[in-house]
């Protein structure tokens, strides 16, 4: 079992470019089925939702290479696959394949899919919006089968606005016959940059990042190059990391406008914020104050960063109070970080009440999903003595290079192979 061990204390000083965005490149891995022929994407993540992805798009017929940071794709040969549960569930996106796949081959069947457990995560948006397309799905011993005499396009309202359902309904009418317009559409960055994707490769799409998407279905698609762009999420996570050390981080080749709403609540919090057209940078000269943070669709606070905020929080002076409005529990983190000496308490899966404390203690604690993976790895960096973050497959799911990343801004921190001792039950180095 792989472990992070961290010796806390450090101040984090310096500068760090961010990997391309894990959500922009797992919905463009759905979409790339789309076109016959070999597309080519930069910039993409190495991490392990990007390579589960990639994997199921082989089982599919695509040929994958990866070389260094971009990934040809050629979907020339697509075909129908029995893809086995398991594999399916490692990731939610697994999902999004449904869409494309019957609007190139007319019928699709895949597990129902997973992703980190933060709540119950329906699906019902992504098949009304497939039934109101065109298409027949039905769930049959734990498979969607989707099947289309020919998609048509339609008028969609999303009953949120669902990031992931606007990326999949994007991505299957715009081969549908006619116009589609979803409406009450998800905002978010990644929509956006999906839909620069498939308008490069041929689509026509109007109104991406506003709350009205009109697709104007075409006949075919043709594969494109194409970069993903740096990850909103990792970079929030290293301004957190400068802001909790009490350091001073600048994260390069990223959109200040990304991170508005984070920006805000850290100044809010005491912490000095700067930013220029391709970098933002936090500093915390001072202790962080206790504020409110609310999660909410972007432009909001988006609820991957609370839990690496409630780290910063849990030392910042007076009280402070978290509310989750996307997920129904997204609080895993919430214990772990009272093992650390910090004094929080989750109630119900919405809401955690901080009441600041002084100094953090290390610990050995267990991620319970990606984000509270961050949290804790940020938690450890400040923390006296050692931290030992567990479960860190979790983390490997989303950021890139962590450590050497954290190490480059003068964090003590190493990834380490740990054995458990199965006779005496304890843990051995490895
Ligand atoms: N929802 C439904 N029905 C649906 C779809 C969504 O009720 O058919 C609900 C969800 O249960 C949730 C809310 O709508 O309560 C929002 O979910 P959304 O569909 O927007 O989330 P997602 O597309 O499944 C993506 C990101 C998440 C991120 C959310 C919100 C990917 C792969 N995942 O999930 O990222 O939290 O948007 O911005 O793009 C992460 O990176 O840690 C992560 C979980």
């Amino acid at each position: 079992m792989n472990i992070l061990q961290i010796r806390g204390g450090r101040p984090l000083i310096g500068e760090v470019d961010v990997a391309g965005s894990k959500n922009s490149a797992l919905a463009i891995l759905s979409a790339v089925l789309l076109a016959e022929g070999v597309t080519v994407l930069h910039n993409v993540p190495n991490v392990s939702d990007t390579r589960i992805k990639a994997s199921l798009l082989e089982r599919f017929g695509a040929k994958v290479d990866w070389v260094e940071g971009s990934l040809f794709i050629d979907c020339t040969n697509i075909s129908l696959a029995e893809l086995d549960e398991e594999t399916v569930r490692l990731i939610r996106t697994s999902f999004y394949l449904l869409g494309p796949l019957v609007a190139r081959l007319g019928r699709a069947v895949l597990p129902a899919p997973g992703g980190c457990k933060i709540g119950e995560r329906p699906v019902d948006f992504h098949l009304k919006g497939l039934a109101l397309l065109g298409a027949k799905v039905e769930l049959t011993n734990g498979r969607y089968i989707a099947e289309t005499p020919g998609l048509v396009g339609t008028e969609i309202y999303l009953d949120f606005p669902s990031a992931g359902a606007t990326q999949h309904l994007m991505s299957t009418a715009v081969l549908a016959k006619g116009v589609t317009v979803i409406q009450n559409a998800a905002v978010e960055p990644e929509v956006t940059t999906l839909a620069e994707f498939l308008n490069r490769m041929g689509a026509r799409i109007e109104g991406a990042g506003t709350s009205t998407v009109t697709i104007m279905g075409v006949k075919s698609l043709v594969p494109c190059e194409f970069r993903v762009p740096s990850d909103r999420l990792q970079a929030g996570t290293y301004l957190l990391a400068g802001a909790i050390t009490g350091g001073d981080v600048m994260v390069r080749g990223v959109l200040p406008e990304n991170q508005t709403a984070l920006a805000n609540k850290l100044r809010e919090a005491n912490v000095e914020v700067d930013e220029g057209p391709d970098w933002v940078r936090a500093s915390a000269p001072n202790r962080m104050k206790g504020i409110r943070v609310k999660t909410m669709p972007y432009p909001g606070f988006p609820t991957d960063i609370q839990q690496p905020m409630a780290a910063c929080l849990c030392l910042a002076e007076g009280n402070s109070v978290i509310e989750e409005t996307i997920y129904e529990s997204r609080t895993g983190h919430v214990s772990e970080l009272a093992r650390m000496g910090a004094k929080l308490r989750a109630e119900g899966g919405r809401t955690v009440s901080i009441t600041g404390v002084e100094r953090l203690n290390g610990a050995n604690v267990e991620a319970s999903d990606l984000r509270a993976g961050a949290a804790l790895v940020l938690a450890g960096l400040v923390a006296q003595g050692e931290t030992n973050v567990r479960n860190i497959h979790f983390i490997d799911r989303g950021y890139q290079d962590l450590e050497a990343n954290l190490r480059s801004l003068g964090a003590d921190i190493e990834r380490r192979s740990i054995g458990i001792d199965a006779e005496h039950g304890v843990e051995s180095e490895g």
